[in-house]
């Protein structure tokens, strides 16, 4: 009988290793012979640690599971998929799941992370496969007409990119995996690294065959040991089976890869900051042009991706552009992977084609508030993204339907808040995480953030709240256009959002200073 506990980080945080260590003791106390496996997780988050059971009736479903929980497991008969209150039956016709269009993550929380047949049998390696057997271009022109567009948060189109590349002249060529995954709130690049890390690799090979680029690195930062650990693991399990090295599935195309960890600050996701960190200098911005994909890593072209687009390409490749341009709307084709996160009953990773608006997702799937309170906003794309209140909730997840409401998809995270949130202090978050986190380069950015900080200290003091508001409106004009890179750049969104939707949390009665 194999029993599966998630080694993904999410569920280990909550005592997933634990409920592993419990189970092998009672099943050897009983003299009941199991094979313990570990998995990624499926990204129902509430009920991690999730324990899966293979039974006749195939993979029945507990949680949250608990060490305690586990000798009234074994009395109730889980071993046979036996009912008990945390029985959740068959993970595949969970609701959560059931919505679902699982495309990328198809895989994951399902197979041994690291377990080659394993990942081949479901699937994998079938893009790869087909890439080997096909010219350059046409792995481009397919990517292209699939119509997938960077999931990083920027939402450029993929194809566009593999093109710059594969024209540009060099001696040498790289595909960068941008797995600096910092924006509050999300995840999925955690979980695809953790859970199923063949099929970035699968990705990033394919990109290696598309662009002519022989080597690649995935840069993640060092707040993700497990997510390193499990995709330095695998990048060897390839490498021996063939998959990786001088010969790429024996093609006689040659590409290699390698993990690199960040020391840690929120730009290095900013791709020349993440290029400079690689090539060991400070991680200052660098100004574009050039292009990453003209004069990238060590000055030569180099394909920046984030690990999801990299991870959709194989999916892409095996089932045809077709057939993935077929899910969404308008310009946003394919499948997104929504981190729903905060204050929410069901938080966790819900993958679906683009379209669905933010009130399904908060509401239907979220479950609305875990405090049960009425949702007051919600924080789309992470720290830079903006606050929406309900009154938008029709808006689509699309990336253009974001825009014309001034916010962004970003990477997909969805922070949510209940009416005890204070919009004046997720504004002044916004400068002071922009301060913090800023590399310095240019001005708006280094000195409009530390100024931001301190008007919206004024406005909380009541200090002439009129002027105040519209210096931070100025403000967040000149960051906006005057800013280098996005996190300058994109500060006023949770900034403006807050004060367009919220407006009365920046009215403030003036406060009587206690030395005067
Ligand atoms: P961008 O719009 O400057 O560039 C997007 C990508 O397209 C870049 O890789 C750029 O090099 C490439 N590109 C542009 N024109 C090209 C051309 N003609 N040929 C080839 N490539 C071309 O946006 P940027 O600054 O790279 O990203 C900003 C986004 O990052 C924001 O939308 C934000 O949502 C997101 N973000 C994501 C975070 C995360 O944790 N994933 C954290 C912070 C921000
Ligand atoms: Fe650096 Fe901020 Fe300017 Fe970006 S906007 S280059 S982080 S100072």
């Amino acid at each position: 009988i194999t029993v599966w506990v998630p080694a993904d980080s999410a569920a280990r945080s909550v005592g997933a290793d634990r409920v592993a260590q419990r189970i092998a003791e009672v099943a050897a106390a009983r003299g009941q012979a199991i094979t313990i496996r570990r998995n990624g997780s499926r990204g129902l988050f509430w009920l991690e640690p999730l324990v899966e059971v293979e039974t006749a009736e195939g993979r029945i479903g507990y949680g949250p599971v608990k060490p305690a929980d586990v000798e009234g497991l074994f009395d109730a008969g889980f071993l046979n998929g036996g009912a008990h209150g945390l029985c959740i039956g068959r993970p595949e016709a969970h609701p959560f799941l059931a919505r679902q269009t699982r495309l990328t993550f198809e895989r994951c929380g399902i197979i041994d992370p690291v377990d080659l047949d394993g990942y081949r049998a479901h699937g994998g390696l079938a893009g790869l496969e087909r890439a080997v057997a096909m010219p350059a271009a046409e792995i481009v022109k397919e990517v292209t007409e699939s119509g997938l567009r960077g999931r990083g948060g920027a939402g450029f189109p993929t194809g566009i990119k593999w093109k710059t590349v594969l024209d540009a002249e060099g001696p040498q060529k790289y595909i960068v995996c941008n797995a600096d995954e910092g924006d509050s709130g999300t995840f999925a690049d955690r979980m695809i690294m953790e859970g199923d890390p063949f099929v970035l690799i699968e990705g990033m090979a394919i990109a290696g065959l598309a662009t002519g680029a022989t080597k690649g690195y995935v840069y993640t930062r060092s707040e993700y040991p497990d997510a390193a650990r499990v995709m330095s693991r695998a990048i060897e399990v390839a490498r021996a089976a063939g998959v990786l090295g001088h010969s790429v599935l024996g093609s006689g195309h040659a590409f290699d890869m390698e993990v690199r960890i960040g020391a840690g600050a929120y730009v290095c996701g900013e791709e020349t900051s993440l290029l400079n960190s690689m090539e060991g200098k400070r991680a200052v911005v660098r100004a574009k042009p050039p292009l990453p994909a003209l004069k990238g890593f060590l000055g030569r072209p180099t394909v920046v991706n984030n690990v999801i687009s990299l991870a959709s390409v194989p999916v892409i490749m095996a089932r045809g552009a077709a057939f993935y341009r077929d899910f969404g709307m308008g310009r946003s084709r394919g499948t997104i992977p929504i981190q729903i996160a905060g204050n929410v009953r069901h938080g966790g990773l819900f993958e679906t084609a683009f379209g669905l608006t933010l009130g399904e997702i908060v509401e239907e799937i979220g479950g609305g508030t875990l405090t049960g309170r009425p949702v007051k906003a919600v924080q789309v794309g992470g720290p830079l993204g903006a606050y929406f209140p309900p009154s938008l909730f029709s808006t689509p997840f699309d990336y253009e339907a974001f825009a014309a409401k001034d916010g962004l998809v970003g990477h997909a995270g969805v922070v949510v808040f209940d009416d005890t949130a204070d919009m004046l202090e997720q504004a002044r978050f916004a400068f002071e995480f922009c301060a913090v986190e800023s590399c310095g380069k240019c001005t708006p950015c280094r000195i409009g953030a530390v100024r931001g900080a301190e008007t919206i200290d004024r406005i909380a003091r009541g200090i002439e709240p009129e002027k105040n508001r519209a210096v931070v409106a100025d403000l967040c004009q000149t960051m906006k256009f005057g800013s280098l890179c996005a996190l300058g750049g994109f500060t006023p969104y949770p900034v403006m959002s807050a004060m367009t939707h919220f407006s009365e949390d920046f009215s403030r009665p003036p406060v009587r200073e206690a030395a005067e």
